[in-house]
């Protein structure tokens, strides 16, 4: 599934974007925001393209224009126990390309997706102190839920603060 915004292109990853990857998640400035390790070598794209980026509404983000990589946005479905469609999303943008509106304009498309998916309420979490991703959700009109202390994240070795927002779509 491809979706087109107005600068952007939402299309899913392939392997053939390793070397794109890793250049934007080599930075340590996304991953320790996402709670994974900026990747070291080529090997760490393509094994994260075969595995987590290749789950289904995992989703490439490229400028329209060029085609280039600008960053990665997901949408991972679940059921809650009273069998609510919950939807969790997660993203992140190339340092490179911050400040130009691109995750707000990728969430907004994926909150559309979502729609489409029956999903009844979106859930996206950012670490306390990541001012831009709580810019984002508010932009997205998510509203804060709680907030969760420590968190542990595995692959960083830290237990952060997480705050939790969520946005409940109309039924339809
Ligand atoms: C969070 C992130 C995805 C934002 O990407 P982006 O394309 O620059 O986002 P947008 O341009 O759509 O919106 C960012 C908003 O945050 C604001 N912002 C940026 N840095 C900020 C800061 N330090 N404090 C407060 N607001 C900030 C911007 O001004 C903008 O708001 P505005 O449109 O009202 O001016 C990007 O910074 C990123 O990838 N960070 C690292 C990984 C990460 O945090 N991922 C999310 C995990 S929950």
């Amino acid at each position: 599934m491809i979706i087109h915004t107005q600068r952007l292109c939402l299309r899913p990853w392939s392997d053939a974007d390793a070397p794109a990857l890793f250049e934007l998640a080599r930075d340590p400035r996304i991953g320790t925001l996402c709670g994974w390790k900026p990747y070291e070598l080529i090997d760490d794209a393509h094994e994260v393209l075969s595995t987590v980026l290749a789950a289904p509404n995992s989703y490439a983000v490229t400028l329209s224009s060029t085609g280039e990589l600008v960053g990665s946005i997901a949408l991972r479905v679940d059921a809650d126990e009273t069998e609510t469609s919950i939807g969790n999303i997660g993203y992140w943008i190339g340092v490179p390309y911050w400040g130009n509106g691109y995750a707000s304009e990728a969430g907004r498309a994926i909150i559309e997706r979502a729609k489409e998916l029956c999903v009844e309420t979106i859930i996206l979490k950012y670490f306390d102190g990541n001012d831009a991703s709580r810019r984002v959700s508010e932009k997205l009109g998510f509203t804060w839920r709680n907030r969760e202390e420590g968190v542990e994240y595995p692959l960083i070795g830290k237990r952060l603060t997480v705050h939790c927002t969520e946005l409940a779509l109309a039924a339809h």
